[in-house]
């Protein structure tokens, strides 16, 4: 499972790159506007915390196929490393991802309800389907599922497309995309915490602690000093 950062604050962007394992940065028009700030600035600034390498996804606005493509080669233009432009899907959308494919420039499907929906993204040629997940579920629908199926169809259909599952509000639905065979998940900083922050792990650590202190004494507690007794 590759982890994304499902968010443009650039200190939580910093420090969760130097402290975790991530993939890049997704982004999208909510997500910018959030930070107040000119988003050309603001997006130049990430690529340069999270360097050429990781992937920084950027949302184009445009209605027509047209407008769309012409965002896509800004986007590009204005970002160097590696940028992937999401695109929500429609139909417009989709006749652009068939032209940006050509020019190679990577996309994402975004906002995902349906299974169809990224079936026809990817024989388009896009990079990565992002289902949104909680939002699914939000309209009595199982984004889990929805996941699930887009996963059976790629495999059926040997398609190379990846899904980038996103909009989530717990780990729970983290953990069932990943079993429902999501490769990739962007998640908004607060979850990435959570995914490894557990109440009983930090009790057993104090515990740990207490015990080795308790024979060997406060000043032993790392295995440096123990290494010296
Ligand atoms: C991904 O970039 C999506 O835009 C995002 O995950 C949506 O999340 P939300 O439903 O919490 O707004």
């Amino acid at each position: 499972m590759r982890l994304y950062i499902d968010s443009a604050d650039v200190k939580q962007i910093a420090h969760l790159v130097e402290y975790f394992p991530i993939a890049g940065v997704t982004t999208n028009p909510s997500i910018i506007v959030r930070e107040k700030r000119p988003y050309l600035e603001l997006l130049k600034e990430i690529r340069e915390i999270i360097g050429e390498e990781r992937e920084l996804f950027v949302q184009a606005l445009g209605e027509s196929s047209e407008e769309i493509v012409q965002e896509a080669r800004f986007i590009q233009e204005q970002l160097p490393g590696v940028t992937i432009v999401k695109i929500p899907v429609t139909e417009e959308a989709i006749k652009a991802v068939k032209v940006l494919t050509k020019e190679q420039i990577p996309v994402l499907g975004t906002a995902i309800y349906t299974p169809l929906q990224a079936l026809i993204a990817a024989e388009a040629g896009a990079k990565y389907v992002a289902p949104y997940v909680n939002r699914i579920d939000n309209l009595s629908g199982n984004g889990v599922k929805v996941v699930e199926d887009i996963a059976k169809l790629f495999s059926i259909y040997n398609l190379k497309t990846e899904i980038l599952a996103a909009s989530f509000k717990n780990i729970q639905q983290v953990l069932d995309v990943c079993l429902a065979g999501a490769q990739t998940v962007t998640l908004p900083p607060d979850l990435i915490a959570k995914m490894v922050s557990y109440p009983a792990t930090a009790n057993d650590i104090e515990d740990f602690k207490t015990k080795w202190a308790g024979q060997f004494g406060a000043d032993q507690a790392v295995l440096g000093n123990y290494a010296k007794v």
